[in-house]
């Protein structure tokens, strides 16, 4: 079958990159993924599969291992574009093992770029986070306003990987890349077939709420309700992952199209609005009729107070815009936790 091209995606197993892979075949192209399944499982593959009647092909190995990459590359010469998920996402995480976040973040990120130099390879979409702005002085947070010293190593290896890219790009490399600033993925593909798998006791919010809600975890902790914000809690920009999904392809085509304004090109991923932790389980317990058994807490440490984005350049120049509400976030989110634990049991 005739197909618009194959997209190689890095990660493709994870969270974003499976949703990505979902609406890239969606949308008519050939899928290859790359992924080490240190942070997915195999079953996925089946649910892309299900969801979308094609199976990608899969290559299990880990971007350090230059070997395996070459010879991925050497047999997918004509990828029209790369995505690139993989890389460690745990802010925590990332404190307490810095070594491992700057090699596996940073080392992937050069073997990469260096597999698609030697292959004549253009095209890039680099995953990076809003975590690069760090606590914005001003708000809603465009894409000129300055990055900051990072929070944490895993914000750090984002600031890096855009700087490793751009100056790639500068260095006069055939690449084009653009660099899309994530703001807060949650949710899941309304299917419940495929949707956020954190490894152990999440870290991220709305995770432990459905975790909460289905009876995991004994209680949520609210991090903080003394913030200068409205209701006392931190705010944050969600985005569904679906509608995050669908930007990377924009992304992809807006290069392959040859419509980037400039060979290194970097935009905010959010919705423009910004809901605290107290709203998130306020659209949980509407969207879903479940209650979240919560406690306030204290801080936690390297949190910024309230961050959103404006999204005026990315709407303007991608033609792309979120369009899912929170409560329709949440509620997906919700749907894929009692299927996944279902079909555990
Ligand atoms: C959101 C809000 C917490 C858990 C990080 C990374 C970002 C991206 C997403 C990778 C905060 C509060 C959370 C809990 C809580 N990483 N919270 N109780 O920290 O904004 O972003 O994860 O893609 O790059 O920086 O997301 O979901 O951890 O926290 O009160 O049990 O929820 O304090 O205010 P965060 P988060």
């Amino acid at each position: 079958m005739s197909t618009k091209g194959k997209i190689l995606v890095t990660g493709g197993m994870g969270y974003i990159g499976s949703h990505t892979t979902v609406e890239l075949i969606n949308q008519g192209y050939e899928v290859v993924i790359i992924d080490n399944l240190s942070n997915s499982q195999a079953f996925i593959l089946d649910r892309i599969e299900e969801i979308t009647g094609l199976r990608p092909k899969f290559y299990e190995f880990d971007l350090l291992d230059e070997k395996a990459l070459d010879a991925c590359f050497a047999e997918n010469i004509n990828l029209r574009g790369i995505i690139h998920f993989a890389a460690g996402k745990a802010v925590g995480e990332s404190v307490e093992k810095p070594l491992y976040y700057y090699r596996n973040n940073l080392v992937t990120m050069l073997n990469v770029l260096e597999a698609m130099k030697k292959y004549n390879m253009e095209n890039f979409v680099f995953s990076s986070s809003c975590t690069v702005y760090g606590q914005p002085d001003e708000l809603p947070v465009t894409e000129n306003a300055p990055v900051k010293p990072a929070e944490s190593p895993y914000g750090y290896t984002k600031q890096v990987c855009e700087s490793i890219l751009r100056d790639t790009i500068a260095s006069g490399a055939k690449i084009k890349g653009i660099a899309l600033r994530y703001f807060n993925p949650i949710g899941a593909h309304h299917t419940g077939l495929i949707g956020e798998l954190p490894i152990g006791v999440p870290a991220n919010l709305l995770p432990f709420v459905t975790q909460t809600a289905y009876g995991i975890r004994e209680q949520l902790s609210v991090f903080g309700d003394d913030y200068n914000t409205p209701d006392g809690s931190c705010i944050r920009d969600y985005i569904h992952v679906v509608d995050l999904a669908k930007a990377h392809i924009v992304a992809i085509e807006r290069m392959i199209g040859g419509k980037n304004k400039s060979n290194y090109e970097m935009f905010n991923i959010g919705t423009g609005n910004g809901f605290s932790v107290f709203d998130v389980i306020k659209s949980f317990e509407k969207s879903t009729g479940e209650k979240v058994n919560y406690k306030v807490a204290p801080r936690r440490a390297g949190d910024i107070e309230q961050i959103w984005a404006d999204t005026t350049i990315g709407n303007n120049e991608l033609g792309w815009k979120a369009e899912k509400t929170i409560d329709e976030m949440t509620l997906s989110a919700w749907k894929w936790e009692q299927n996944y634990r279902k079909s555990q049991e």
